[in-house]
């Protein structure tokens, strides 16, 4: 996400871009001088720890990062005057149910990761700086790692896959969430809508099942070396994969206050995973 914010920002002013050797998020104090140096009008945090499975393990790394940092940043940027912008997740949600979670939801996480997360996004509504929280979900790019490039690998090398069909939300590309935030920023610099926590997750939904199909069919459409079989990939519960953390079932976000609030149309799903897939396939 820090890499489209890079594009996405670059137009609305001067940009400095930091990576973990100049701001250090496992120290949260030093942050603090990162902040006074630049002296920042926004401040836009795309910095966390997001192994959800290692989070399990190391949960006060995982706290300094995800829930300590911000506080120094939104510290930092109530004494300051700047805004801050910041990133959660759904996974500050219990999963429960099947409708989409909206802003005032109750909070329920059940993991690590979605616990630090949340007391983040509590330290930074408690700060009293300007602030825009967007809540995501299931993120990719085509820069690093993603679960479509993880997908497309294993359907190059096995005759069969599973892949979990009980967990349900929207597969939201960080090129789209870069150019909402660019969007959003402007809007409330300029005083056209109000800050506070919007949930931003691209429209409709799927399953982990549905979005694998997605990518292995486009690929295979696409002449991509494909080994896996259609019927070959099975559809199974989160119970066949044992994973350190627990995820929520439900991760469905309510996005309606966000496209009200900014005069915004979010496009289908597909549509990004489409998208990426062009990229990645040439
Ligand atoms: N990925 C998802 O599915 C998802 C879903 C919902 C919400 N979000 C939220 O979206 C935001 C962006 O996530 P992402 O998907 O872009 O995650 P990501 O690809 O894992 O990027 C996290 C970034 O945090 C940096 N970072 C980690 N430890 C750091 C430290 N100690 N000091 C400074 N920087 C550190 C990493 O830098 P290095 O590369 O140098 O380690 C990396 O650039 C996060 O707030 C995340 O919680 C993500």
């Amino acid at each position: 996400m820090g890499w489209e914010l890079q594009r996405a920002l670059a137009p609305l002013g001067e940009l400095s871009a930091l990576d973990s050797d100049e701001a250090d998020f496992a120290a949260p104090e030093s942050l603090a001088a990162v902040v006074r140096n630049v002296r920042p009008d926004v401040i836009v945090n795309a910095a966390a720890h997001t192994a959800v499975d290692r989070a399990e393990a190391e949960p006060a790394l995982a706290r300094r990062i995800n829930a300590e940092a911000p506080a120094v940043l939104a510290r930092e940027a109530a004494s300051a005057g700047a805004w801050l912008v910041h990133y959660s997740t759904d996974y500050v949600f219990d999963g429960s149910g099947d409708t989409a979670w909206s802003e005032d939801a109750p909070t329920g996480p059940r993991n690590v990761y979605g616990t630090t997360k949340l007391e983040g996004e509590i330290a930074i509504r408690a700060s009293g700086a300007r602030h825009l929280l967007f809540r995501t979900s299931w993120v990719y790019g085509t820069r690093g790692g993603n679960f479509a490039r993880t997908m497309l690998r294993l359907a190059g090398e096995r005759d069969r896959l599973a892949v979990i069909d009980d967990q349900i939300g929207a597969p939201t590309g960080a090129e789209l969430i870069a150019d909402v935030t660019a969007h959003a920023i402007r809007a409330v610099v300029a005083g056209a809508a109000p800050g506070g926590t919007y949930h931003l997750a691209a429209a409709g939904e799927t399953s982990w099942h549905g979005y694998a199909c997605r990518v292995i069919e486009t690929a295979r459409a696409a002449g991509a070396p494909v080994k896996v079989a259609r019927e070959a990939i099975a559809a199974v519960p989160s119970s066949e994969f044992k994973t350190a953390a627990a995820r929520p079932g439900n991760s469905r976000l309510d996005t309606t206050k966000l496209r009200r609030a900014f005069g915004l149309t979010l496009p289908p799903w597909q549509a990004g995973v489409d998208r990426m897939l062009a990229e990645l396939l040439t």
